[in-house]
């Protein structure tokens, strides 16, 4: 659908139900989803066939807005000034009261944050009136989209609505740069350069040895791993007196707590569901959490992706 005010309404009816829309944004085309919804979030993956859960960005329209769902530090400010709207992606700590799914998140209490810079992203933005979660909009090994043919011919089908607002400007994603407790890193090169970056800090930036695409050092280090206090063990058949279980589909009893990912054993209500259950079983306090069998068709290989992730030994 070709973009204007018409289409803006449409992505935005489309949006707060729930679906998917493929707008343009000055780096690349997204894959937008509502934010706050676990569900809307789990049909991202689905669309994209994506083998693992990583963090997404969630677009918003201005500063305030960015403000309001995360803690935003001298540095954040700084960047956020000269570089918004524009292809800058900041991950900062999470307020308490932020609304974005914890699967947007992957389970992380922080949240990666972009104001764009396009008129057409800017207004699905303002008539949808909730942060968008996006990542490009290709399936999973294929090359980010630059303009809407290139959507059209990964996504197709896929998605409830694309919004063809021309080529992308930038061509390349955001640069994202994580303003943690821990200090500025540089997590993602991308639209703004690290010198524009350092030019308005004042000092160098450090790379994070840790870059997306990096093999990992070791499990837990991996900067978007979240993994809960207890211990996890995988494919339980049985539940001990002092654990917790995580099940699927029905498979297990007995416990100090259960949660079932899906009853009914659909993948994208499982996934929408995993990173809330693990939190809410890792706070009963359980010896550890027991994890039913889950299949690895469809979403299930990024389950257990995640999983294996929150099982391994901790660094
Ligand atoms: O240009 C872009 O940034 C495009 C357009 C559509 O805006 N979006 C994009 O999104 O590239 P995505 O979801 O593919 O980028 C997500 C990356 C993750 O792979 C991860 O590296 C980082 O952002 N990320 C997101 N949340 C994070 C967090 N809480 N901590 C650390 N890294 C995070
Ligand atoms: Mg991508």
């Amino acid at each position: 659908m070709e973009a204007g005010p018409a289409a803006a309404a449409e992505a935005a009816l489309i949006l707060r139900a729930g679906g998917l829309v493929a707008f343009p944004t000055e780096t690349v085309y997204g894959l937008g989803a509502d934010a706050t919804s676990d569900a809307a979030v789990a049909s991202i993956y689905v669309a994209k066939d994506r083998p693992s859960f990583n963090p997404l960005i969630s677009h918003v329209t201005d500063l305030g807005a960015a403000e309001a769902l995360a803690h935003l530090d001298s540095d954040a400010w700084l960047l956020a000034d000269a570089f918004w709207p524009g292809p800058l992606t900041i991950v900062a700590p999470v307020r308490r009261e932020c609304p974005v799914s914890l699967l947007a998140r992957a389970g992380l209490d922080s949240v990666a944050l972009r104001v764009p810079d396009h008129p057409v992203a800017q207004a699905i933005l303002r008539a949808a009136g909730t942060p968008i979660a996006a990542p490009s909009a290709n399936r999973s090994g294929r090359v980010s989209p630059t303009n809407a043919e290139h959507v059209a011919g990964d996504l197709d089908g896929r998605v409830d609505l694309i919004v063809d607002g021309g080529p992308c400007v930038v061509g390349v994603e955001s640069t994202i740069v994580s303003c943690l407790s821990d200090g500025l890193r540089l997590l993602r090169p991308g639209g703004v350069s690290r010198e524009a970056i350092e030019r308005v800090l004042g000092r160098p930036v450090a790379a994070s040895a840790i870059q997306e695409g990096a093999a990992p050092l070791a499990p837990g280090m991996l900067p978007s791993h979240y993994a809960p206090r207890s211990a996890v063990r995988l494919d339980a058949m049985d539940v001990a007196d002092d654990e917790a279980a995580l099940d699927f589909g029905g498979q297990l009893s007995g416990g100090v707590a259960r949660l079932d990912l899906s009853a009914a054993r659909n993948l994208s209500e499982a996934a929408a569901n995993l990173f809330a259950y693990l939190r809410r079983l890792d706070a009963a306090g359980a010896r550890a959490i027991a994890v039913a069998p889950i299949p690895e068709t469809g979403l299930g290989a990024a389950i257990n992706d995640r999983l294996a992730r929150a099982a391994a030994p901790r660094a």
